[in-house]
Order: structure tokens, then sequence, then C-alpha cells
């Protein structure tokens, strides 16, 4: 599969790029193409290390967006608004959504929604009114970057996935089954992907105070 990254430069981006891309072509999508092709070479550089031949290239997020119909929106929650309103030609392509809205106040880490109007919208519902045509999907919250950057670390973790068609999740499920060590959940309609993307303050209030590190999920 030939799988876009926008954002691919971050911390999401660069675990899921290193993990993809054993088994797919990735395109690391950026702001600046310059810093897209850097970072696809420094990803190149780490799969050697491994021993590993990793198929990436770098192109602007709209580039990334032309070039592939299946993408990934890394893209921090603060910037989503406006960063889904720079994108065009995006009809019948389909969007995966990573992105957890929250806030760290004194007591912890909050789910924080959007809002659409007087409604409070999942960052996921948010893509799907905004970039009307394309499909969308919500899945990867739970994944720790750090974990999936680390190509000596062994995963073994479920993925929750919020679609409104089964069909969709079926292509989803393919691409997360395309990591060794994930496991894709069809979580149902992409209305319970508020429920998702709250699952990571959660993972992270029970991290800090109970010393854990990069927690994840596991359906038993
Ligand atoms: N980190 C995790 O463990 C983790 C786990 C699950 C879900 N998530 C979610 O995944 C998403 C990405 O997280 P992250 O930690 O990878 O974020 P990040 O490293 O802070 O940022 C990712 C990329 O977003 C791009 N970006 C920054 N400001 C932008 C703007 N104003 N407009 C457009 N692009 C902008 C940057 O790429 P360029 O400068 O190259 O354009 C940056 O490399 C977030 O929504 C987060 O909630 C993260």
């Amino acid at each position: 599969m030939k799988i876009a990254i926008l954002g691919g430069t971050g911390d999401l981006g660069k675990g899921l790029a290193l993990r993809l891309a054993k088994n797919n072509e990735v395109i690391i999508g950026s702001r600046e193409k310059e810093k897209a092709e850097r970072i696809a070479s420094e990803y190149r550089e780490e799969g050697k290390k491994f021993g590993l031949d990793l198929r990436f290239s770098g192109l602007t997020n709209q580039e990334a967006v032309d070039n592939s119909e299946k993408i990934i929106i890394s893209v921090p929650h603060e910037v989503l608004p406006q960063f889904l309103l720079t994108l065009k030609n995006y009809e019948g392509k389909l969007f995966v959504s990573p992105v957890v809205p929250m806030v760290k106040t004194k007591a912890g880490f909050s789910y924080e929604p959007f809002r659409v109007g007087d409604r409070e919208v999942s960052a996921a519902e948010l893509i799907k009114s905004t970039l009307e045509g394309a499909r969308v999907a919500s899945a990867f919250h739970t994944v720790p970057a750090i974990k999936l950057s680390d190509l000596e670390a062994k995963l073994n973790y479920d993925v929750l996935v919020a679609a409104d068609e089964r069909e969709t999740f079926t292509e989803v499920a393919e691409i997360v089954s395309s990591i060794e060590g994930l496991k894709p959940f069809y979580a149902g309609k992409l209305y319970t992907s508020k429920y998702l993307e709250s699952l990571t303050p959660l993972l992270l209030n029970v991290a800090i105070n109970n010393g854990l590190h990069s927690p994840s999920l596991k359906i038993v």
C-alpha cells in the first residue's frame, strides 16, 4: 500500500512511518517540502541501522494528499481546524485521524473536544465535516509514539478504530495490521471516536498516578 502521513515529520508521524514502511510505501508530508525530504532521508537511515531497506518519499502535505488514497493526519490538535482548511482535492480519499484534543490541567489530563456551533465534536468528526466527500476513520490514539519509533521494541497492542462504514474499517484494519504487533478492533461508527480519543488522557492519568511509562491498550 501507499500511505501518506500529513505532519509525518513529528513524533507520532515518525513512529508510524518507521513501522508502516516495513510493509508499505510511505509518503512523509510536511508544510515544507525540503523538511519532508530531509526527514524522509533520516527515516531511511534509521531503517538501515536495523538492516531494513525502508521506502520513504518527502512531499508537501498537499502533494502527499494528491499522491495517495490513504492518508493519516498527524498534526497537533490545536492546529487541526486551520490545517484542514488548507487541504484540497481530498474527495473520495481515506483520512485516518489519531488526533487527540486534550489539555493538561493541575488535576491531570482532560479530553477537550472541538466545538462546531453549539455542538461538541471529536477530532474525527471535525475532519469529516470539514473535508466534505472524504472517507474518515479514527485510529492509533493509544499507541505511544515513543514505542513505535523504537524499532527494537516489540509491540503487542490493540487499536480501536471508528468509521461510519464497515468497508472503511476494513481498509483501516489493513493499515493497522501491516504493523507487526498491532491488532485492529471495530469500535463502531464515527460518533464513537470521542470515546477512543478520550482514552489517551485517561491512559496518561493512569500513567502519572501509577508511575507507568507509555501505557497502551489490550482488550482481554
Ligand atoms: N505523540 C504520541 O504519542 C501520540 C499518540 C497518539 C496520538 N497522537 C496524536 O497525533 C497527532 C500528532 O502528534 P505528535 O506528537 O506527532 O505532534 P507533533 O510532533 O507536535 O507535530 C506533528 C507535526 O505537525 C506539523 N505541524 C505543527 N504545527 C503545524 C501547523 N500549524 N500546521 C500544519 N502542520 C503543523 C509539524 O510538521 P511540519 O513542521 O513538518 O509541517 C509537526 O512535525 C496529535 O494530534 C496527537 O494528539 C500522538
